[in-house]
């Protein structure tokens, strides 16, 4: 079992149990995303197992083998020690796998020192600004396709701001003040092992994450997955 934390609307959580088969529950603080989470959940043939719940991430009401928070853990007060306190929650030897939008700018090693001040062990750590700015240039792009397009005012008014939002982010990258972090914690050691924890899928699930970009709408097929992987750092 795997907790998409800050789920929004459930698009990772579809495909990723698309691709890998394993049972996933979103949370998420917005009941809109949720509800729009659980339709698409329907409309995707996958709702029994996947399931979506409006709670706190930083509470989620069920333990599980493993979790991963997709750019929302930037949104809570004091992140080190959400990070600390969810990774306790999680199953040895289960991983909690983060994207997250630091806008401080902070280098590698003081933005380690940040995550692990909660006092968690960082697995693996990556920059990955450059997979933001790409999907920052596709916005943009899109954007200035639209304006080709001639739209109505309201919609030139919407392109130009898409447009100057964009032109600002990519300013903040360039100049280092805007990073995107990937990262895998791992899971609180004190937790009693539980051999059925080898079971699910939640190892496979994060290996997949990584490909994580814009929702391919569900259309990867599903593929028979075995849920028996080693660990993260066997890549
Ligand atoms: C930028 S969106 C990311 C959504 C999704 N993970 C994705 O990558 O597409 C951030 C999400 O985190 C949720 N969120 C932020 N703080 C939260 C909290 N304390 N509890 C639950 N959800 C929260 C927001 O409602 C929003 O849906």
């Amino acid at each position: 079992m795997l907790i998409d934390l800050g789920c929004g609307m459930g698009d990772v959580a579809i495909a990723i149990h698309r691709r890998t088969g394993c049972r996933v529950v979103g949370v998420d603080g917005a009941p809109g995303a949720v509800a729009e989470a659980r339709r698409r959940a329907r409309k995707a043939g996958a709702a029994p197992a996947i399931r979506f719940m409006v709670a706190d991430l930083r509470s989620p009401p069920i333990r599980a083998s493993a979790a991963y928070a997709l750019d929302s853990l930037m949104f809570v007060p004091r992140p080190p020690e959400v990070i600390a306190s969810l990774s306790r929650s999680i199953e040895p030897p289960g991983r909690i796998f983060v994207t997250f939008l630091d806008h401080r700018g902070l280098e590698r090693e003081a933005f380690a020192r940040f995550v692990e001040a909660g006092g968690v062990r960082l697995e693996r750590l990556e920059d990955v600004s450059g997979e933001f700015g790409r999907r920052n240039r596709q916005r943009a792009a899109a954007a200035r396709r639209m304006l080709r397009e001639r739209p109505s005012w309201a919609g030139r008014l919407v392109a130009w701001l898409v447009l100057s939002e964009e032109a600002f982010v990519a300013r903040l990258i360039r100049r280092g003040r805007l990073r995107r972090w990937r990262f895998t914690v791992v899971a609180g050691a004190s937790m009693t092992w539980d051999p059925a924890a080898r079971l699910v899928s939640s190892v496979t699930a994060i290996r997949a994450l990584p490909a994580y970009g814009p929702g391919d709408g569900g259309s990867t097929p599903v593929r028979p997955a075995p849920c028996m992987v080693p660990a993260l750092t066997d890549r």
